[in-house]
């Protein structure tokens, strides 16, 4: 099984999804959960996967966790069932009915039910009476509860049945149900840790962007300031190739912003203060500044160090607009240190 052309330096996490794959098609079913920071891949990862499964034969049920959607009682499995035709025993169950377009009501919020978690294993084991079914969420962190509780069940229901499930979870972020997410990562047969891309996968992802090769210096330089994450290389690329100062900036930051409010009402603040205030500053004086309490502060900074926020790109983005004066300051060094790439 080969990866998909476009996602470049993943060759061990798309050969982990197709062993998983070939183990599900033979009746030995998994569930795969892939992690990672803000922009690591995860996505792209998923949608490769999902391209592989259906490649393979399977049937492919996929959605996404919805941030603002997830007070919404099974909104996930709603969307994973979408075109799937519900057994005559879903009339039993009204919030499975509503979640299904079966019936006009709203389903009532509240933990998921023995009767409903039976009739979901019930209807994903029909199916792959069939085919293989392969289940894909993406950002399931903000699943709501019963989709997350269903999800987490579905490892002891699929180890006889020709079930492949994968969840992408963004680490470090707001999520939905955090005991239930646990319970879904510590379900989770394998894990797949969307890491750094490596010197080699940055270079194939600058290269695949600026459409041809590059020196060792500036894959260097790009990873010194990105550190391997695809979607601030690939800001910082398109920053340099375009000669558009501060492009970086306006791109990343609307992304940013909206993730910063998910994760606690003082995260912007604080990532702003740790940004302009630079490394020399102490955790109780930023708490301080912003009026929270330095152990809350220090929760809110490791869950920024595992989104992948406190990286020199992202900080730089913030100085960057939040001070004037940090736009006559020295910009990444891709941009003023790095020798004129060949044709820029
Ligand atoms: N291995 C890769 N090869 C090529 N492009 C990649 C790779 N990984 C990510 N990208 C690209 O980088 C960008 C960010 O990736 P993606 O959206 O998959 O990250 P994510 O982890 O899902 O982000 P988010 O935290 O916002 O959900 C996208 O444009 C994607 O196509
Ligand atoms: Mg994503």
């Amino acid at each position: 099984m080969a990866a998909k052309p476009g996602l470049v330096g993943r060759d061990r996490e798309t050969a982990a999804l197709a062993d998983a794959l070939t183990a599900a098609a033979g009746g030995d079913g998994h569930l795969v959960v892939a992690t990672g920071g803000l922009g690591a891949g995860k996505t792209a990862l998923l949608t490769t996967a999902r391209e592989l499964a259906a490649r393979h034969g399977f049937t492919v049920l996929a959605a996404r966790g919805s941030y603002l959607e997830r007070e919404l009682p099974f909104g996930v499995v709603s969307r994973l069932f979408v075109c799937v035709q519900p057994g005559e025993e879903v009339q039993h169950l009204p919030r499975i009915a509503a979640a299904l377009g079966q019936s006009d009501s709203l389903a009532e919020p509240g933990p998921v039910t023995l009767p409903e978690l039976h009739v979901l294993h019930r209807a994903l084991a029909r199916m792959a009476a069939e085919r293989p079914v392969a289940v894909v969420v993406d950002d399931a962190q903000w699943a709501d509860q019963p989709s997350l509780q269903w999800l987490s069940t579905l490892p002891h229901r699929i180890e006889h049945l020709p079930i492949f499930v994968l969840a992408g979870v963004g680490a470090g972020e707001a999520c939905t149900g955090p005991q239930t997410l646990e319970e879904l990562l510590a379900a989770g047969t394998t894990e797949i840790r969307l890491d750094e891309l490596s010197f080699d996968g940055a270079r194939a992802l600058i290269e695949q962007e600026l459409r041809r090769s590059v020196e060792d210096e500036f894959v260097a330089l790009c990873r010194a300031e990105a550190g391997g994450n695809p979607l601030l290389l690939l800001n910082l690329v398109r920053a340099y190739s375009d000669h558009v100062e501060g492009l970086t900036a306006p791109a990343l930051l609307p992304t940013v912003n909206v993730r910063l409010r998910r994760l606690s009402p003082h995260a912007p603040d604080a990532l702003h203060a740790l940004a302009v205030l630079g490394g020399e500053v102490t955790l109780p004086r930023v708490a301080e500044l912003i009026g929270t309490e330095p152990c809350e502060l220090a929760g809110t900074i490791a869950a920024l160090r595992r989104m992948g926020l406190l990286s020199p790109t992202v900080l730089w983005c913030i100085r960057w607009c939040a001070t004037p004066c940090a736009r006559s300051s020295p910009s990444p060094s891709v941009r003023t240190c790095t020798p004129p790439l060949p044709g820029c």
